[in-house]
């Protein structure tokens, strides 16, 4: 992963924890309205994709021991990982693109109930994703996938000074560049065709010449309609549409999008097709919790700003959203290359630091990184005379960090990913005075490197304890157990 050139290790921040009694007064522990629900407490998990589900996208046993772990910790709000919205195969991630995956769902919200007491609210993220391939070997890019041309062909009689190219058989030419200098290919390969070969083939909103994204805005507020009616049907207290990172709708909102045909270019058309989405899918649910999660900065060059954030956020709000719940970067623009045989992945460059910053830092640090950027956006939208919660996150990780955020009005709403996966049953441990025993997450990324090989996420501080507990389940190696080990909540 990238990581700021200053190179500043962060300690942990010091930390007091509150006593019951405090944290029975506390703003986190209280209850909050989101729409027609409430959520009993402002303490939230958000989507975090563990690589747990079938390859054909069904929930498994492991998916559902997964978030009842979670829900034992009894935070106001668990959101599913993203989980996509059409009946398409997408490797080990979740899916609700079908009615045969309710049955499963059902189950992953009945368990959730019953881990929680009822006391959480469980929400799915709904996404659309595009197209992406893995880097390809340079003999497979010029011998199959490259679209051979003219202009290919052309280059090469320039470069090589042979006319013989412009009609020489095609198995020939394809040798011919595929033996090219690196230094000479930009003069062959237009920067489409480069990018293919370096780092992937991967689609973007803005291919108009592809019939399927041309599309777009005519199938995708169905799909995400359809998806929404069956997360409810299947159980869910909520959805949360992820317009966020480096996903189909968050391509729509990027001030990169210059689609010509009334969904890019100015904000006004960049948020034509997410307000459409918004729109069929409350026509669809009625009344129940439908939000959204989106971007306050993409940290990318040309990208959208905290500005257009608020923006949007006041946009959204009118189109009748019952919460936001802000991220920040993780996108493809400025990803590492991959390696041969693999796929670019959005959280490894700068923008991808943003979203999940860890303690190799510069002075600013990781700890409640976002939180301004995401207060501008609550205070613009409360100035417009809108009041739903605004959902912070990044690098928080404290009990009183949380309370100042909340207490500050810099959010409704405080949501810790990684700490809760270092630990799920913070929450309970600090409600109940017992926060001293709280398994701090030390925020070097170990799970999110996990993730990054698509391989089952688990937490380095806790993977490889206790593992001749009873029922302990392993991972794929054998050598990981999947879930933390359980904290038995202490008698009176
Ligand atoms: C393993 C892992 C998987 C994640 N998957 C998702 C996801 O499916 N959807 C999403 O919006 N964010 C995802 N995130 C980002 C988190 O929700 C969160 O925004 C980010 O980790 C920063 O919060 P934190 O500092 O509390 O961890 C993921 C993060 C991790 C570590
Ligand atoms: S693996 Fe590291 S960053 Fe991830 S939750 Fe555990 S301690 Fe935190």
């Amino acid at each position: 992963m990238w990581t700021p050139p200053e190179h500043i290790k962060h300690p942990l921040p010091a930390v007091r924890w509150p006593s019951a009694e405090e944290a029975a007064g506390a703003r986190w522990f209280s209850p909050v309205r989101i729409g027609t629900r409430t959520a009993r407490r402002r303490t939230w998990v958000p989507a975090m994709v563990p690589w747990r589900a079938t390859d054909g996208g069904e929930v498994t046993d492991d998916v559902i021991d997964w978030y009842a772990r979670f829900a034992r910790g009894k935070p106001g709000v668990i959101v599913v990982e993203a989980t996509g919205i059409r009946d398409v195969p997408s490797g080990p991630l979740l899916r609700i693109g079908h009615d045969r995956f309710l049955p499963g769902l059902q189950r992953l919200t009945a368990a959730v109930r019953e881990a929680s007491g009822g006391e959480t609210l469980l929400f799915l993220q709904c996404i659309d994703f595009l197209a992406i391939r893995r880097r390809p070997e340079r003999e497979k890019f010029f011998g199959r996938y490259l679209m051979l041309g003219e202009t290919h062909r052309d280059a090469l009689a320039r470069i090589t000074g042979e006319e013989r190219w412009r009609a020489a058989p095609e198995q020939e030419v394809r040798a011919q560049l595929a033996s090219l200098d690196d230094q000479l290919l930009p003069e062959v390969l237009d920067p489409r065709e480069l990018e293919s070969l370096e780092r992937g083939y991967r689609e973007r909103v803005t291919d108009l010449h592809l019939p399927h994204i041309r599309e777009l805005p005519a199938v995708l507020p169905g799909l995400f309609s359809d998806a929404a009616a069956r997360a409810f049907e299947a159980g869910f207290d909520g959805v949360e549409l992820h317009y966020a990172h480096a996903y189909t709708m968050a391509s729509f909102l990027s001030a990169l999008n210059t689609r010509d045909d009334g969904y890019g270019g100015a904000r006004e058309n960049r948020i034509k097709l997410p307000l459409e989405v918004i729109r069929a899918v409350r026509a669809r649910v009625g009344d129940r919790v439908v939000g959204l999660r989106y971007l306050s900065d993409e940290v990318i060059a040309g990208g959208n700003r905290v500005e257009d954030a608020v923006w949007f956020g006041v946009e959204f709000a009118r189109a009748g959203v019952d919460f936001l719940s802000l991220s920040k970067g993780g996108k493809f623009e400025d990803a590492k290359q991959p390696k041969v045989g693999e796929a670019a992945y959005p959280y490894t460059g700068q923008s991808g630091y943003e979203c999940m910053p860890t303690v190799i830092s510069d002075e600013k640090g990781p700890f409640g990184r976002n939180v301004s950027l995401i207060a501008t956006v609550k205070q613009a939208m409360n100035a417009a005379g809108f009041h739903l919660p605004v959902v912070t996150a990044g690098g928080i990780s404290s009990f009183e960090q949380a309370e100042h955020i909340i207490n500050n009005g810099e959010a409704d709403i405080v949501a810790a990913a990684r700490q809760s996966l270092a630990d799920p049953d913070w929450f309970e441990k600090i409600r109940l005075g017992l926060g001293a025993e709280v398994r701090r997450c030390e925020f070097t990324n170990y799970c999110e490197a996990l993730d990054q090989r698509h391989k089952q996420v688990t937490c380095k501080l806790w993977d490889r304890v206790q593992l001749d507990e009873p029922d302990v389940k392993l991972d794929a190696s054998g050598r990981r157990r999947l879930l933390a080990p359980r904290w038995e909540t202490p008698r009176k």
